[in-house]
């Protein structure tokens, strides 16, 4: 520290803290760092927790050299951000006392206010080293006033806002599930104590990566704040062999000084240029219809055939068949791992179906699970050991399933296969990609004692290269990424597949929630909905037709999932709501989304469109009040000088004017008579779709 830039010398001594190398003054313990080592004077949570082979855990990390280079390198085997006009720097830290280096990267875009971060830790030493952790990225903060912002939840109710006070110690959002989950995002934003939607100083974080994560938030003695986020230590453990290295997945940090909205935008600015799959992102995604709430496992060819017709005259442009089409697949429990079409339902295969489909008309997809498997199927009799888990010790089962040991090559290379045999027929242009359980018992038989602990992150390193390779070969295919609908909702899939389906919870209650807490970081752009029936299949709520189509209308990939009554029924009304999702699919997909209003009972959402021609407003009303105060709504990012008007009227705003006087909501009543007054359907759960156009 005695060799440190005066300004980067230590402020003053703090009592009882050790110093690091008898540095006067120099208390790790206080400072600021990039990549904290552990036992050196700091007692915080360490970046990276190795175990040598003379058994102590010290690991003092020390500058070596630094390197600056143009553009940005991917990641072998793993998910990452795109470069193109950007620069990396490369600082190589080393543990002088047994070899063990650590390569930080760090990547700045000229048009992106985002910082991608990761680690690469060899191990230059001669003997084995034991990683116990190692962080992708470590953010040391200042002290100050700080709340902290993270997307909390379950099955069915995903992307839950949590908004709390720091707490003194340490506060972690983590999976140890063998995916990211439901139940917390790996995305964190610490705030200015009072952030809103429009100012304060936010920092946040989100992880590229789809399995056991962590993020650690750590307020030290000092009031300082430690961000640590990558792979969970929990359950984590790496053999690093002499001359061998380790990759963690990416990690991004984006700062805004414009509140959460302004953060919003940055990232979905972001995810839509550098991650989402390039051919996609900005193309308009087809409406289409899904199979599962409209006949759950009992699809066959005559009823897909029949349901093909009904759903060409609704105007929809895909038609999705969901579980239940492969050999023997007439509930859950069995046949997972069997991928070809059940011969007594599908006569023809899914050749003819498709072909059939084709000729309405409509393009076909097809949903699949392959990473799991049923006990009940030909895969399971062929391959018993194919599974996760530990000899001796009974598997849990989940949905009466198991999941197949992606840490084997064999594995990987045989789900290749099956997907390269649906896919290479050239007839299906979308796919589901589901996965309906988390790990247990996470062994693998074909990895040492030793490597147990590499299981959960070799498996994710199976999937993406699965993946990458699918991909690559079916440019053209469109991936929806799928795990009992947000329970592996991430940007590590989001790399793969462009649109990802949010939640299984489809009644425009739940939903808003969960599209409300997802656009923190997800732009409309990733999330996929469908119109699902009413009563709600998940909460039994009754909700009119209206309201469901108008909460979908806000994400890029829209849908119907409708029993062949129940269209019938809706027929009219469902007609125009998919003409409107047709014609509003190019904006919405570029769109610029915006949370205006989120009351206990209140939403107000606005979409501009990537030109600013077009802004739609959904407005919702929760529990119906009588006599309830009128609410005006201030607009984002318009042009203040442009003037703009409600579809089908006459008069004017100016942006100035939408942006601070704001937009007055229609008025709930049931007595809707005085002309001029603009009303909405009075009722509970009730919504409006309001449209602006730019006139000059
Ligand atoms: C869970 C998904 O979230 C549903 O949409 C549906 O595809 C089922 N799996 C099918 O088993």
């Amino acid at each position: 520290a005695g060799d440190l830039p005066l300004w980067e010398r230590p402020r003053t001594t703090r009592s009882l803290s050790p110093e690091y190398r008898g540095v006067s003054a120099c208390h790790l313990n206080y400072i600021p760092q990039e990549y904290p080592g552990h036992g050196v004077s700091d007692f915080r949570q360490p970046a990276i927790h190795p175990r040598h082979s003379d058994g102590s855990t010290v690991c003092d990390l020390v500058f070596q050299d630094y390197q600056i280079s143009a553009d940005k390198p991917g990641l072998p085997g793993l998910p990452a951000a795109r470069g193109g006009n950007s620069q990396t720097l490369l600082i190589r830290l080393a543990d002088q006392r047994t070899g063990l280096v650590v390569e930080l990267s760090y990547t700045i875009y000229a048009e992106h206010d985002v910082l991608s971060r990761s680690a690469r830790i060899s191990n230059q030493g001669t003997a084995m080293l034991n990683l116990q952790s190692a962080f992708s990225s470590a953010l040391d903060l200042p002290a100050g006033d700080y709340e902290l912002l993270h997307l909390a939840g379950s099955w069915s109710r995903e992307f839950e806002t949590q908004r709390m006070p720091l707490p003194a110690g340490r506060f972690i959002v983590e999976s140890a599930r063998g995916a990211s989950s439901a139940v917390h995002s790996p995305f964190v934003v610490v705030m200015e104590q009072g952030s809103n939607e429009e100012q304060g100083c936010v920092y946040a974080t989100a992880l590229l990566y789809s399995g056991n994560f962590a993020i650690s938030i750590e307020q030290g003695e000092f009031g300082d704040i430690r961000v640590l986020a990558g792979i969970n230590p929990f359950n984590f453990n790496w053999q690093l062999a002499p001359g061998a290295s380790f990759q963690t997945p990416e990690s991004l940090q984006v700062f805004s000084r414009q509140g959460l909205d302004g953060m919003s935008q940055i990232w979905h600015r972001f995810i839509a240029e550098k991650i989402s799959p390039q051919q996609f992102a900005h193309q308009a995604r087809p409406a289409y219809f899904n199979s599962w709430e409209a006949a759950y496992f009992s699809v066959d060819e005559a009823k897909m055939l029949a349901l093909a017709s009904q759903v060409r005259s609704l105007g929809l442009d895909l038609l999705v068949m969901d579980d239940g089409w492969f050999e023997g697949r007439n509930s859950d429990r069995t046949s997972l791992g069997d991928w070809t079409a059940d011969r007594q339902r599908f006569p023809g295969g899914l050749e003819t179906l498709a072909a059939g489909v084709h000729r309405q008309g409509l393009r076909f997809g097809l949903w699949v699970e392959p990473e799991m498997i049923n006990r009940q199927s030909r895969l399971y009799a062929t391959h018993p050991d194919w599974l996760i888990g530990v000899a001796g010790q009974p598997s849990s089962p989940a949905r009466n399933q198991f999941v197949l040991d992606l840490s084997r090559d064999e594995v990987v290379e045989h789900l290749y296969s099956v997907m390269d045999t649906l896919l290479g027929s050239g007839s299906i242009s979308y796919i589901k990609w589901d996965m309906n359980r988390y790990m247990t018992e996470v062994g693998s038989s074909a990895l040492s004692a030793e490597q147990q602990g590499e299981v959960a992150h070799r498996y994710l390193l199976g999937l993406y290269r699965l993946l990458d390779r699918l991909t690559q070969k079916y440019p053209t295919v469109l991936f929806e990424n799928c795990a009992s609908g947000g329970g592996r909702f991430d940007l590590g899939m989001l790399h793969y597949m462009a649109q990802g389906w949010l939640s299984d919870m489809c009644d425009p209650v739940g939903r808003l929630e969960i599209v409300n807490g997802a656009s923190y970081l997800f732009p409309p752009s990733t999330m996929a909905a469908y119109i699902g029936p009413s009563p709600n299949h998940q909460n039994g709520r009754i909700s009119s037709l209206q309201s469901r189509g108008h909460v979908t209308f806000f994400c890029a990939a829209r849908g119907v999932s409708l029993s062949a009554t129940e269209m019938e029924a809706e027929q009219a009304g469902l007609q125009d709501l998919v003409s409107c999702y047709r014609e509003s699919a190019d904006m919405v997909v570029n769109a610029g989304f915006h949370r205006l209003l989120k009351t206990g009972n209140e939403v107000c959402w606005q979409l501009t469109a990537a030109d600013g021609s077009e802004v739609y407003l959904g407005y919702f009303y929760l529990l119906a009040s009588p006599n309830a105060q009128f609410r005006r709504v201030r607009l984002r990012g318009l042009d203040p000088q442009s003037f703009y008007c409600r579809a089908g009227r006459k008069e004017k705003l100016s942006g100035a004017a939408l942006m601070h006087a704001g937009l007055a909501m229609p008025v709930m009543s049931l007595n809707q008579s005085i002309a001029g007054v603009d009303y909405m359907p009075a009722g509970d759960f009730s919504s409006v779709l309001l449209k602006l156009q730019r006139v000059q």
